[in-house]
């Protein structure tokens, strides 16, 4: 069977589809880049669940495959959860119609703009991701997962995208930007999320037989 994942960067499609494998056979895993005509579906919801289960419902009732989808971004303790949702987008105001990578740059740099004075103590954050598996009716799995770390006051290391520059990973001595892809997809809330939806998945696709 195909099952959709809803996104057109083919880095995440890798990532997904390459975790996830196709253990129980006859899995073909196909992106939205296969359906240029549906339309994107907009993520106005509050969380990044609301967000991942919005996607997968809307894109499978579109294409009529079950479709998975994601929602991940940052939460920082001190800032009350911000950029959150917003992460992808946190200083778009300041550059509007920007590049990808300047509006990354623009985004951590933001972030480091706002704990200026916050102690070390207290500069804790996470990023979240959720998965979420639906038919065209209803939600049929999901997962969250997370990776725990500290934000640094400046940017370290070259690898990576997004706000992985100021995400410092104390066990590992390492801000992700400063991991390898497959180093950080070991320890990375979307590997952990795929781990956790992959034996359920499994699991969904035996007994559909
Ligand atoms: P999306 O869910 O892939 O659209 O991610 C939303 C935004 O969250 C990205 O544009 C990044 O700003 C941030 N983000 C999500 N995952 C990561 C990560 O692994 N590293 C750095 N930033 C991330």
């Amino acid at each position: 069977m195909k099952i959709l994942v809803a996104t057109t960067n083919p880095g995440k499609m890798e990532e997904l589809s390459m975790l996830l494998g196709d253990s129980t056979g006859g899995i073909e895993w196909v992106s939205l880049r296969n359906f240029s005509r549906i339309p994107e579906v907009v993520e106005d919801g509050n969380t990044f669940a609301e967000n991942a289960r919005k996607k997968a419902l809307s894109y499978a009732k579109a294409s009529g495959l079950w479709t998975l989808a994601d929602d991940s971004g940052l939460i920082i303790d001190a800032l009350n959860g911000q950029p959150g949702v917003l992460s992808a987008r946190f200083a778009a105001d300041e550059y509007p119609g920007t590049d990808r990578k300047t509006l990354d740059k623009a985004n951590y740099q933001k972030v480091l703009r706002m704990l200026k004075d916050v102690p070390d103590s207290q500069r804790t954050a996470r990023f979240i991701c959720h998965l979420c598996l639906a038919d065209e009716k209803q939600i049929l799995l999901e997962a969250t997962g997370t990776v725990e770390g500290v934000i640094i006051d400046q940017p370290r290391g070259k690898n990576g995208f997004g706000y992985d520059p100021i995400f410092y990973i104390p066990l590992l001595n390492k801000t992700a930007a400063q991991m390898e892809n497959h180093a950080k997809n070991r320890i990375s809330h979307r590997g952990n999320a795929i781990r956790k939806l992959k034996p359920l998945l499994d699991a969904l696709l035996v007994s559909q037989r």
